[in-house]
């Protein structure tokens, strides 16, 4: 990834579209910008294997595989051996499918495919935890969930900017990932804890996960471009 500017390598993109063609095209603009294109549910659903395959042979990126699985252990470990066969890097699962479903997640990826563990969805607040029967806060529950993955060999992690200092302080070599990254002055959408690229860098994130600012944008390549360039200023001299 040498032909990537700087900053780009920590910036993924979410092709957060419904149609593999358009979530292509999108991608292939991006791609001197961003080092990792995001495929979701959205185009895994509908294509399968085939949406990371395509998206990694034309931008020649790696591919952070958003699926987010919750299963018992031997069918989430065979669904990670799938994900590894169609060519991701990285791949979500849920904290939450327990301390077994996520060792078997880390034995069956091997050194290839990087893990990432969701601890609380940021759509969930207080009263839906309580409801769920865990009556603590969401810091208190995401801490929890965090060391259950740490434990099993999860070391990496989606967070919010705002919880990156405090992981980071309680694992350094995690491997954290931003999304709710929003530029200075972009609409907030439906993320609640936002950050702008420099503060979730500042905070130590690693990487940056992106959406519709960049989908959006009139012009995404500009828009992934800005980003970078604004990754690399926070990031310092390298
Ligand atoms: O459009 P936006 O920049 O908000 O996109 C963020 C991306 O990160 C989406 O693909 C979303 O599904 C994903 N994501 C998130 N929050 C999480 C986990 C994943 O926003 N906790």
């Amino acid at each position: 990834m040498t032909d990537l500017p700087k900053g780009a390598d920590r910036l993924a993109v979410a092709l957060d579209l419904p149609d593999l063609d358009d979530a292509l095209r999108l991608a292939e603009r991006v791609a001197p910008f961003a080092g990792v294109m995001k495929v979701g549910l959205e185009l895994f659903v509908r294509y399968g294997p085939r949406a990371v395959t395509e998206v990694r042979e034309r931008t020649k990126r790696r591919v952070f595989l958003d699926l987010k699985l919750h299963d018992i252990p031997e069918t989430v470990e065979r669904a990670v051996t799938s994900a590894k066969a169609s060519g991701a890097s990285l791949l979500t699962v849920h904290a939450g499918g327990g301390r077994t479903m996520l060792e078997a997640a880390t034995r069956a990826a091997g050194a290839d495919l990087q893990i990432l563990a969701v601890t609380v969805l940021t759509s969930l607040d207080a009263r839906d935890l309580a409801e769920l029967g865990a009556g603590e806060s969401v810091e208190v529950h995401a801490k929890r969930l965090f060391d259950c993955a740490w434990a099993a060999g999860v070391r990496g992690f989606i967070t919010s900017a705002a919880e990156v200092a405090s992981l980071r302080s309680r694992q350094p070599t995690s491997y954290l990932v931003t999304p709710g990254i929003r530029p200075t002055g972009g609409a907030a959408g439906d993320q609640k804890r936002i950050a702008t690229p420099a503060s979730a860098v500042a905070a130590g994130s690693d990487l940056l996960v992106v959406g519709r600012p960049i989908r959006d944008a009139a012009d995404p390549a500009l828009a992934a471009r800005e980003i970078a360039a604004e990754i690399a200023l926070a990031s310092g001299p390298a």
